[in-house]
């Protein structure tokens, strides 16, 4: 395989399961150096040793995306280890409450939401988005490169039902993605959006609550097929990691199977 990243430094969060993991193992592949963050030690070491075992090189680091010191010492560990951090993959996100965390979005009305829920979504979303570019940008600077990806989601494009305080961190994950996407592209460093329709826990999660809107879904899909993290995020991820994705910044990358085909 191509190693496109070759000499490059990775940092992806959430990447202990699903779709970071599935992305922290391309960049392995790819040849960068990968720092596997997520707050479970177990899995995160785990990937590292899968990235390892494929002959690459990774460090795990647990992190809880929602701290803000711990942020910015897994930003700090990550380029004290390898030299320089070039590549920033925000992809964690939380659910629920801080006391009572979820695998994936409870639908609520909108009169309804708790602000407990609304304060957490937003902390371990838009802002541990901004804590790690706050943290990775001086780096991505000297270096004259940085590619950063920032998950959203199109449930915040259309406005999703229930799904009030995950909407709204996920749109305005999408704000700060395109105004620093302006500011920074002087300095090398491009800033994308991924909305993904994957299957994963968190899918599995929302399946379980809507079993035949889900089911309904794959119908709607115009590649009629659910998407896979490793087949389809990491090719995606390396590409606009890469040194030919350098053109393109402050842009939205449906990875949806065409599922939405926004303006
Ligand atoms: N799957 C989809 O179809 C879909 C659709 C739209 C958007 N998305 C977005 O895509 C991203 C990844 O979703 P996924 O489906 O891959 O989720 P997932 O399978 O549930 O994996 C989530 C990962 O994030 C970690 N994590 C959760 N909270 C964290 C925190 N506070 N700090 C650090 N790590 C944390 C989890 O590990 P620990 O529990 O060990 O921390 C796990 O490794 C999310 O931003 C999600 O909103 C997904």
């Amino acid at each position: 395989m191509e190693q496109s990243l070759a000499g490059k430094i990775a940092l992806v969060t959430g990447a202990g399961r699903g779709i970071g993991r599935a992305i922290a193992l391309a960049y392995g592949k790819a040849g960068a150096k990968v720092a596997v963050i997520s707050r479970t030690p177990a899995t995160v070491e785990a990937v590292a040793q899968e990235i390892r075992a494929a002959g690459g090189e990774a460090i795990g680091i647990a992190c809880d995306v929602g701290q803000r010191d711990q942020v910015f010492a897994a930003v700090q560990q990550t380029v004290d280890r390898f030299g320089g951090l070039h590549i920033v993959v925000n992809n964690a996100q939380g659910f629920g409450t801080e006391a009572a965390p979820q695998p994936s979005t409870v639908f609520v009305a909108c009169e309804d939401t708790n602000e407990d829920e609304w304060e957490y979504t937003f902390r371990t979303g838009a802002t541990a988005s901004l804590w790690f570019m706050k943290a990775a940008f001086p780096h991505m600077k000297q270096a004259g490169y940085g590619r950063i990806i920032n998950f959203a989601s199109s449930s915040g494009q259309i406005g999703f039902e229930g799904n009030t305080c995950y909407n709204t961190t996920k749109e305005a994950i999408r704000a700060l993605s395109r105004t620093a996407a302006r500011e920074w592209g002087q300095h090398g460093i491009t800033v994308n959006i991924i909305n993904p329709a994957l299957e994963t826990r968190a899918f599995d999660a929302w399946k379980s609550a809507r079993p035949d809107f889900v089911e309904a879904l794959k119908e709607k899909i115009p590649v009629r097929r659910l998407g896979d993290p490793e087949r389809d995020a990491g090719p995606l991820a390396v590409f606009i990691a890469g040194e030919g994705a350098g053109y393109m910044t402050g842009q939205t990358f449906m990875l949806e199977g065409g599922m939405h085909t926004l303006p």
